[in-house]
């Protein structure tokens, strides 16, 4: 009764930012997102005679992790089984850095604990399992460009793949900025947007607009129009952030800096847009060959504190090799 996985985190091109079931995770619009190759989540799951559930995440426990225990309960539930589990997983990129996505995490870890339990799940089962503990881990699942679809049921929001990691290489270089300040876990955040914020319904209002944009982008690998309308989907979920009450500003000082700059560069010709998730770190997206020049010029902003390159990536997928 014991499996490991490896999962990507994915970097939203259409956020997902607002539930209407808050116990489900039913998410309030569609998302699309890359999976991104460097980063990964190795975790390893097995159900027996413990007395308690341990958990280890990055070295330190985290026994009292209420988000994998939540999701250790359905999978038990699920299989039938009430024993304990030992959960151990690492993360390759650093937690300070403001990444540690709970996507690859919970997504890592549904794949390795319903194999453990014995649930021989299909993907779509897994992304509806998985959707359960963070929503967009259900979109780590599949490699490459893909959809979680809002559905209208438990049943019916899953992610699906449009394009799998091999069909249109771009970059996402992400630009990793100064933040002290502590940031409210989007779980919370998108929750108190939904109920407080004004502008909430203009966004859903265009969102269906922006993921045909994306979509078709995708089928035609046309660069311009995909950055055009990812950077402007980001900005208006962060103004629905903004004028949240109280404000969820996510921004640093660095990171208005990348949004000055990415304007300059692309005002030279140079294909560059960004996208934010619930940090301060930008996601710059562009195309291969600009993305060595890209890195550099980074750099050189102040407040950026680090840079990780990555390209497309894989699907979540069952390994051999055990943490423990
Ligand atoms: C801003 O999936 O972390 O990254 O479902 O409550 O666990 P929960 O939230 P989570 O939210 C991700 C929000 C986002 C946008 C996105 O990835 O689509």
């Amino acid at each position: 009764m014991k499996a490991s996985a490896i999962a990507h985190p994915n970097i939203a091109f259409v956020k997902y930012w607002g539930k209407y079931n808050d116990k489900l995770y039913l998410p309030m619009n569609g998302s699309i997102s890359l999976t991104l190759n460097e980063l990964t989540s190795q975790t390893t799951v097995e159900f027996g005679n413990f007395k308690a559930d341990q958990i280890t995440l990055n070295k330190n426990d985290a026994s009292d992790d209420k988000k994998i225990l939540k999701q250790l309960d359905l999978i038990r539930q699920l299989a039938g089984i009430t024993k304990r589990a030992k959960v151990v997983s690492n993360n390759n990129f650093p937690t300070a850095s403001g990444l540690a996505s709970s996507a690859s995490g919970l997504a890592a870890l549904t794949v390795a604990a319903c194999k453990a339990a014995g649930l021989d799940y299909d993907k779509k089962q897994l992304s509806i399992i998985t959707r359960q503990g963070s929503g967009s881990s259900c979109r780590s699942i599949y490699g490459g460009y893909v959809e979680w679809r809002m559905g209208a049921s438990n049943d019916d929001s899953y992610a699906i793949q449009l394009a799998d990691e091999n069909y249109w290489d771009i970059r996402d270089i992400i630009a990793i900025v100064a933040n002290r300040e502590k940031k409210v876990k989007s779980t919370v955040g998108m929750e108190e947007t939904v109920k407080t914020c004004p502008l909430y319904q203009g966004r859903l209002a265009v969102v269906n607009h922006h993921l045909a944009e994306v979509r078709a982008a995708i089928t035609e690998r046309d660069f311009k129009r995909l950055g055009e309308v990812a950077e402007y989907d980001s900005l208006m979920m962060h103004a629905t952030m903004i004028a949240t009450k109280p404000s969820l500003l996510y921004w640093a000082p660095g990171t208005v800096a990348i949004i000055h700059a990415i304007g300059d560069w692309r005002a030279e010709g140079l294909p560059v847009y960004h996208t934010i998730d619930a940090g301060a770190n930008v996601h710059v997206i562009t195309l291969p060959e600009n993305a060595a020049e890209v890195e550099k010029r980074l750099r050189k902003v102040e407040g950026v504190n680090d840079i990780i390159h990555c390209r497309p990536g894989g699907d979540a997928n069952l390994i051999e090799k055990h943490l423990f």
